[in-house]
């Protein structure tokens, strides 16, 4: 009898402690306080009321609260004190932009790989340059490169002025030497009255090659408004109920806001993604080539998400075909490699992913939503005209 009573006492605490587990756990997969999503009708009204204040908080980390700005419209493009825009700068930027004969073969330029027409990258995976040798790296977009703080996928340049000198010197971009590069441009007199037009005379200097091709760069691939600016702007019905819903997505249960904030949608920071390729032929360590810390091991610079939709295939190896494989791949929280005996000496480079990556348990309809929100920051590709003439 005895025995029988405390088994039954028992059986009643374990089914309280069951009780207040799966509450616990509930709350914490529903989000911070457990409470209700607004529905969709607030949801619009929110945060198309052009009051930011009114915008249901971000779901983010501790680590990225203090220096957090969230998304929104694109700020002035900021240029350096030391290179004005003028058009007649413009102007021979694209043309420098487009001109293939500053390569050795005189059969690439900067444009062979980053395309209007294909987003401003080249639709590949990985870019070919001299000799049609395969580079290491997806071509990145130049939409909107001179917002970023650091270029490349790695930062290891600091303005689009310091930039321009790593592809033209590539041995599998374009393969020539900065002296060379100069005297070419110098060859062609056609040059001089526009650089005269651009900088006051007419001589011609490696300083203001890049100088010119920076302002093309600053001036040419910016995103106009998207329809998610004139959403949060107060167009309150240019969203449709999924793409509104993807935004909410973006900003909470996905996580996404955490690396993919302000204007731009990139922090302009590095975070290892859970993507080195560790051990494989293509393993790429990112940041940590350029500082050999080893905290840096596998970190990449957070890519802009306006225009998305065009720059495929995506990330740095160009490895994801779709976007709904990238926001699958985020769904699983991003695993970090698994420690593999033969790695030997190397284990000290095993790469961490980030913490702010956790699974996310994103039901089908959410991942819909999140793809029909990226689709909404991606505008319509408008076309360039390339130049027709070079200068002789
Ligand atoms: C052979 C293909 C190729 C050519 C030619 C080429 N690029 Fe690139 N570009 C790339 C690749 C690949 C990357 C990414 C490389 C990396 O991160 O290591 C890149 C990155 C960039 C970036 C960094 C963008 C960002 O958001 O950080 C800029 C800017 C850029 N290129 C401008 C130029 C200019 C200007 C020229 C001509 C002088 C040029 N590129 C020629 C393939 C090319
Ligand atoms: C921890 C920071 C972080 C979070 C959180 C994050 N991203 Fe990223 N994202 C990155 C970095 C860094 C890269 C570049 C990685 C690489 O190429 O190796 C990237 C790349 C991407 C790309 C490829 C872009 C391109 O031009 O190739 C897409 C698309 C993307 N993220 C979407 C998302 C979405 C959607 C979410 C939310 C589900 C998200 N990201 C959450 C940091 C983050």
């Amino acid at each position: 009898m005895t025995t029988t009573t405390s088994y039954l006492r028992s059986a009643k605490t374990i089914t309280v402690i069951l009780a207040v587990l799966a509450t616990v756990l509930s709350l914490s997969f529903s989000g911070k306080s457990g409470s209700a999503d607004p529905g969709i009708d607030e949801l619009r009204q929110r945060y198309s009321s052009g009051d930011r204040n009114k915008w249901p908080a971000p779901d983010l980390d501790e680590s990225v609260k203090a220096a957090f700005k969230d998304i929104g419209t694109l700020p002035e493009m900021p240029v350096p004190a030391d290179n004005p825009v003028n058009d007649a700068k413009k102007e021979l930027g694209k043309f420098l932009f487009y001109d293939p004969r500053i390569s050795v073969s005189g059969q690439i330029a900067c444009a062979s790989c980053h395309d209007p027409q294909l987003g401003w990258g080249d639709g590949k995976r990985f870019a070919f340059g001299h000799d049609r040798k395969l580079g290491k790296r997806n071509a990145m977009t130049l939409f909107n490169t001179g917002y970023y703080t650091t270029l490349f996928w790695d930062g290891r340049a600091g303005s689009l002025e310091h930039q321009a000198q790593f592809p033209v010197q590539d041995h599998l971009e374009m393969n020539q030497s900065l002296a060379q590069l100069e005297k070419k441009v110098k060859k062609f007199k056609g040059y001089r009255p526009m650089f005269k037009a651009a900088f006051g005379s007419e001589d011609i200097s490696l300083d203001r090659v890049f100088k010119a091709i920076a302002t093309f760069e600053r001036t040419f691939p910016v995103s106009p408004k998207s329809r998610f600016d004139l959403f949060v702007e107060g167009k309150s019905d240019i969203l449709t109920d999924e793409e509104v819903s993807g935004l909410h997505l973006f900003r909470t249960k996905a996580r996404c806001i955490n690396c993919h904030n302000t204007g731009l949608f990139s922090d302009n920071q590095f975070h290892n993604d859970g993507q080195t390729l560790f051990g494989s032929e293509n393993e790429d360590l990112g940041l940590y080539n350029v500082t050999r810390q080893l905290g840096d091991v596998g970190k990449f610079r957070t890519p802009s998400l306006r225009e998305v939709t065009n720059t495929g295939p995506w990330m740095h190896h160009g490895n994801f075909p779709t976007l709904k494989d990238v926001v699958l791949f985020y769904n699983l929280g991003n695993p970090a490699p698994v420690q593999k005996k033969y790695l030997g000496i190397r284990d000290s480079l095993l790469p961490k992913t980030s913490p702010i990556l956790r699974k996310l348990q994103l039901k089908d309809e959410e991942i819909r939503a999140l793809l029909a929100f990226l689709q909404s920051i991606t505008t319509t590709p408008r076309r360039l005209q390339p130049p027709v003439d070079f200068p002789k």
